[in-house]
């Protein structure tokens, strides 16, 4: 296998554990801890596994940055393709550059979901449910926001390597 072959397989598989783990989360986890039989502890069951989910979305986008430049090197794309306007002016720069853009929005987002998902803010739902429920609203619909541009980010992948957006 080439290094570029395995810069991409490492790429694909990173984004699998992104969009799967968040696909997870929403269609199983979130459901099971409404359950009447699991209500009673699921505070704790949701921050025990939101913080090892936690470091495994960020270990994911941390691959997925890293693999995403290995992927531009290796396939020859360098420092002076990206510092020239022609690049980001058409093709491949400009699927790239809208890439980026939903990538950058995507990670500011999930750092506002961190920061609402907090522990100081989930401890909140068995101290004051009505502020810990608010906090947990939102953090929620801020994750479905990450999720769904994550959605277009893979659509802008698929169209970034077969060349075109239509
Ligand atoms: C949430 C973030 C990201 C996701 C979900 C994602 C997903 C993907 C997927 C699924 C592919 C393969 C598409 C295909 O073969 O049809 C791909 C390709 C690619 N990605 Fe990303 N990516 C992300 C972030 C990035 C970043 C940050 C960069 C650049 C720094 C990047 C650069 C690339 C490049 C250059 C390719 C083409 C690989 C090739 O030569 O075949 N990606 N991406």
């Amino acid at each position: 296998m080439s290094g570029y072959s395995l810069s991409v397989f490492l790429h694909v598989l990173a984004a699998a554990a992104w969009i799967g783990g968040m696909a997870f989360f929403a269609a199983v986890i979130v459901p099971t801890l409404r359950a009447p039989e699991v209500r009673g502890s699921a505070s704790t069951l949701l921050r025990a596994l939101g913080a090892r989910f936690r470091v495994f979305g960020w270990v994911s986008l941390g691959a997925l940055i890293v693999t995403g430049v290995t992927n531009l090197w290796l396939r020859g794309i360098g420092w002076q393709a990206l510092s020239s306007r022609e690049f980001w002016a058409m093709g491949f720069g400009r699927v790239l550059a809208w890439k980026l853009a939903v990538v950058g929005v995507v990670g500011a987002l999930t750092l506002g979901h961190e920061l609402l998902a907090s522990r100081r803010n989930l401890d909140l739902l068995d101290r004051d449910p009505v502020a810990g429920e608010r906090f947990r609203r939102r953090a929620s619909l801020l994750g479905r926001v990450v999720m769904l541009l994550s959605l277009v980010i893979l659509y802008l992948a698929v169209a970034l390597v077969r060349g075109s957006l239509g």
